[in-house]
């Protein structure tokens, strides 16, 4: 099973679009996989994704409508065997709440998937405009259409 957590700040931007993003590709490609997301901040507990991403996502025909905003806890390291997290700065909150290396191990930068090593940021589009979050749906994507390969390859040694 690989169960896949997606975090940024506020869980309202970029993690819900992560999340609908990598639940087509997982649903696309029949993948034994289940997909959440989270937020490091506590602003926007409860509240629905931001309309701005709702609209987007619903452009490429991926509805977030009713995804509702919660805060990354420390059970989620053992709820979620892979952690990707958004920009570095979420990287750094999330890590430090890690208990020990297997908990470490599970952190990744979203965008490592797609550009390894490059250790790049999803923007945070809350304060720009519409391009930001097609921007983030972009990237966002590519990282998540990867992620599915590289799922759908293990999958299939396995068979
Ligand atoms: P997100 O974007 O981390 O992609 O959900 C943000 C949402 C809210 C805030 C910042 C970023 N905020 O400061 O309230």
């Amino acid at each position: 099973m690989n169960r896949i957590l997606m975090v940024c700040l506020g869980n309202i931007c970029r993690s819900p679009v992560a999340e609908g993003v990598m639940r087509q590709v997982v649903n696309e490609k029949k993948l034994n996989a289940t997909v959440d997301s989270a937020g490091t901040a506590a602003y926007h507990i409860g509240e629905a994704p931001d309309k701005r991403s709702q609209a987007n996502a619903r452009k490429h025909n991926i509805d977030i409508s009713k995804l509702k905003a919660r805060q990354f806890r420390v059970n989620d390291f053992d709820a979620f065997d892979r952690i990707y997290v958004m920009d570095r700065s979420n990287y750094k909150n999330v890590k430090a709440l890690a208990r020990n290396e297997e908990d470490k191990a599970k952190v990744n930068l979203l965008l490592n998937a797609a550009f390894p090593g490059k250790d790049l940021d999803v923007p945070d589009p809350y304060y720009g405009g519409e391009q930001g979050f097609e921007d983030v749906f972009q990237l966002v994507y590519k990282a998540c259409s990867i992620i599915g390969e590289e799922l759908g390859t293990i999958k299939n040694q396995k068979e």
